[in-house]
């Protein structure tokens, strides 16, 4: 079988490239490139000095899935950088769309040579595992992966960890917890592969047994010399743990609802848990949406970091549009950005 194209590794460059899975980051170096630079747009951000470093780009940014934090973010994102946006909730409206829905039946390659004469990136979600790949290997502009079914989600990935680190100060050492749904989230699958870029971490798995990750993962991330653990009960890692991230059991998933329903309400996160057992320091988050996993004040509890985790996206999301279409800072660019921050 035909190896899936995977984007080139960041060690190559970040100009041109398109950003697709995490794997693409050989080192944390690579991370800390975008991370520096999704910093810098925040402080400017706060100041309302963002400058319109992508004036005269445009930008395609469409959904093949639900999406608002991925969708708008990346929406707002681009247009605050100055750029022109086309933002797409519904492509089976595109002449992409299946036929049965009044569509054309266009195909996925034909549909990004088509874009690429039009713009000069695009932001993709599809609900196929591989389809942004695909589309990335026949478009001739850079392609970003705003998450493809069960697969990869790496912006969410370079979001969440970019915040663990402006929350807990580092990541090397930390012992973080993923909950929930460890087969299918792609946001989790992205999260742990970045964590194997740093030292001494720790990832506790905490899920029902049928919803533990991918054993080729897995494989792969022992082979990258991270520590994995696996829990079914989240009483037994809040002790330890520094980060929790959680994750909503996805209905979209399961084609067989009965199997749903099982594991929907496996965990939900309260208050007094938090109080008696989450070790001190200790912090949470979700990539969002949540369902029963977490209170109602779970959700507004101070130790919940997901709403800074959604202003940090955008952030990330205009740093990685920056470095794949070779643009930088203009007040920065004397200076390295790791002089700059205070990650
Ligand atoms: N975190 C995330 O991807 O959210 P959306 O599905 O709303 O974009």
């Amino acid at each position: 079988m035909a190896e899936i194209y995977q984007g080139e590794p960041f060690s190559n460059g970040f100009e041109g490239n398109d950003l697709l899975s995490i794997d693409q980051f050989g080192d944390r170096s690579e991370l800390q490139t975008v991370f520096d630079l999704a910093f810098s747009m925040r402080s400017l951000a706060r100041e309302r000095k963002l400058p319109r470093i992508l004036s005269g780009y445009s930008v395609f940014n469409m959904a093949g899935e639900a999406s608002t934090r991925t969708l708008f973010s990346t929406d707002i994102a681009m247009r605050n950088l100055g750029a022109d946006v086309t933002t797409v909730q519904d492509m089976s409206k595109m002449s992409m769309g299946g036929e049965e829905e009044g569509g054309k039946g266009e195909s996925l390659q034909d549909t990004v040579k088509t874009l690429s004469q039009l713009y000069d990136i695009i932001f993709m979600r599809h609900k196929e595992v591989g389809a942004v790949s695909v589309a990335a290997e026949a478009a001739s502009i850079p392609v970003v992966n705003s998450g493809d079914g069960s697969g990869e989600h790496p912006t969410q990935a370079l979001l969440d960890l970019f915040t663990i680190k402006d929350t807990m100060g580092a990541i090397d050492g930390l012992e973080v917890t993923v909950l929930g749904d460890n087969l299918y989230s792609r946001a989790n699958h992205s999260l742990v592969k970045g964590l194997a870029l740093y030292e001494r971490v720790i990832v506790n798995y905490v899920s029902p047994q049928e919803l533990m990750p991918p054993q080729s993962l897995v494989d792969s991330l022992t082979t990258r010399g991270l520590q994995q653990r696996f829990f079914t009960d989240v009483r037994d890692v809040l002790p330890t743990t520094d980060f929790l991230m959680g994750s909503r059991v996805q209905a979209v998933r399961y084609k067989n609802k009965a199997v749903y329903e099982r594991f929907k309400d496996s965990y939900k996160i309260t208050t007094e848990m938090l109080d008696a057992l989450l070790k001190d320091g200790g912090l949470i988050g979700h990539a969002m949406p949540v369902k029963s996993e977490y209170t109602e004040a779970v959700k507004d509890d101070p130790r919940n970091v997901m709403y800074q985790q959604v202003n940090n996206g955008k952030h990330i999301r205009q740093a990685i549009a920056a470095l794949l279409l070779g643009k930088s800072l203009p007040s920065l660019e004397s200076k390295p950005y790791s002089l700059l921050t205070e990650l």
